[in-house]
């Protein structure tokens, strides 16, 4: 068997075999396939597709390529979340905390930015001293004694992913059907949780565009999880728009914070709690997703969550001041006013343009190499269905560089679309998937 082979097979539209799979992932992440033929390879499959066999071959073998997480040190029934990534998702900073102060373990590992879209890795590291990587001894240290922790994905839970994912971000390959569900399962399955909330974003600002295929993704997902024992559940959620007004990674863990303290904005608010309450109830401490979804309101009105979020911070060397202190994170010092040139209704703001432009910022990377500016992003200021006057600012977007500024600000132009028609926002949660 050779690389160019298996990629022409591929590229031809044939059907491979788990020896041919096993064979490019294997060789890519023993070093022994070079990073361009892979890159052939994923874009072959991007155009060509895998068939459902082909899927669950491609999940097993990335899920083998490394260590399955015993989590059994851990207390309790471990429900982990995953979203199919999207623009300003900081759903986990939030529900993580809420679903713990309800008594559902959070032992979680997570993912960087990806695309366009951000990871809950790099927002946290917009903690000062918050470390994401700590000794497995102390992840489940941390978990038994605050119920949370969350660190980045270790190398020994699916390498072949964490390269392969590295790789697709760079090669325009990420957003295929069978590479995100083989990509998000293999982790999770090597993850060790019990059971898993999916949430599977459709729209603009989403690998899957249109909500058929995002049920596709979902129900695939649903199903290799619960043919590995786990017990599963899908959200399908609009990514027409980013959530909430943040974009970036420390403009989203001030979001977060105000999420915590009962004052952030609806559409992230209400996903984090729905969120929350089905993993409630998937951790058998409510009777069903409504009593879970209750349990979580409760918790955010409290302020438990925002205690349990302070505790998750400290516990993993984050200045927990940050809670009460926003100057304490950082923000880049120029910043961008863009305004709207006429009066109207904002008609559409495209979720993944405000995604590229973010990451034009800084608060993204453009190549595998490139360090976050963690102060960099996008502050929304309107989003759909708001009414606007000419002149008004329509977010604010922040830097450390003049260029990167200007680029970013031309991008964030095109996100918004002000016309004389009133809109509603987007329907957030569109079905779930049991
Ligand atoms: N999230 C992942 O973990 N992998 C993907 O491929 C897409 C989103």
């Amino acid at each position: 068997m050779n690389a160019v082979e298996v990629i022409v097979k591929k590229k031809a539209g044939k059907k491979l075999s788990e020896e041919e799979l096993k064979y490019m992932i294997e060789g890519f992440t023993s070093e022994g396939i070079p990073d361009y033929q892979m890159s052939a390879f994923l874009m072959a499959v991007c155009l060509k597709g895998l068939d459902e066999e082909e899927t669950v071959a491609f999940t097993r073998i990335m899920k083998n390529s490394g260590d399955i997480a015993d989590l059994s040190a851990i207390k309790g029934r471990k429900i982990d979340k995953h979203s199919t990534g999207g623009v300003g998702d900081k759903t986990t900073l939030i529900l993580s905390p809420i679903a713990a102060s309800c008594g559902v373990p959070i032992a979680k590992m997570s993912g960087r930015g990806l695309g366009f879209t951000g990871g809950t890795i790099d927002k946290l590291e917009a903690i000062p001293g918050f470390r994401t990587s700590i000794e497995e001894a102390d992840f489940y240290r941390l978990v038994n004694e605050n119920g949370i922790s969350v660190i980045g994905q270790t190398a020994h839970i699916a390498p072949a992913d964490k390269k392969i994912y590295a790789l697709r971000d760079v090669t325009g390959t990420v957003d295929n059907l069978s590479l995100i569900t083989s990509s998000i399962m293999s982790k999770k399955l090597a993850s060790g949780a019990d059971g898993i909330v999916l949430d599977v974003k459709c729209g603009k600002g989403a690998f899957m565009k249109s909500e058929e295929d995002a049920v596709r993704l979902a129900e695939l997902m649903v199903k290799i999880g619960r043919a590995d024992g786990k017990a599963m559940k899908a959200l399908i959620t609009d990514m027409n728009q980013p959530l909430g007004l943040a974009v970036g990674n420390s403009l989203e863990v001030r979001e977060a914070i105000d999420v915590l303290k009962g004052r952030g904005p609806e559409d992230i608010t209400e996903i984090s709690v729905k969120l929350a309450g089905h993993m409630i109830h998937m951790g058998g401490k409510a009777e069903s997703a409504d009593e879970g979804i209750a349990m979580a309101e409760e918790a955010l009105n409290s302020g438990a969550a925002l205690e349990k979020f302070k505790e998750f911070a400290a516990g993993q060397g984050g200045d927990d001041r940050i809670v009460d202190d926003f100057s304490l994170l950082p923000l880049s010092g120029k910043t961008y006013e863009l305004k709207a040139d006429s009066s109207g209704f904002v008609e559409d703001l495209d979720a993944m343009m405000i995604g590229e432009a973010s990451g034009l910022t800084g608060a993204g990377r453009q190549t595998k190499e490139d360090v976050i500016d963690h102060g960099a992003g996008i502050l929304l200021v309107k989003k759909i269905g708001d009414r606007v006057e000419k002149g008004d600012v329509l977010c604010t977007i922040y830097s450390s560089d003049e260029d990167k500024l200007e680029r970013a600000a031309t991008v964030a132009s095109h996100a918004y679309l002000i016309g004389s028609r009133e809109v509603s926002p987007p329907e957030l949660i569109r079905s779930v998937i049991e």
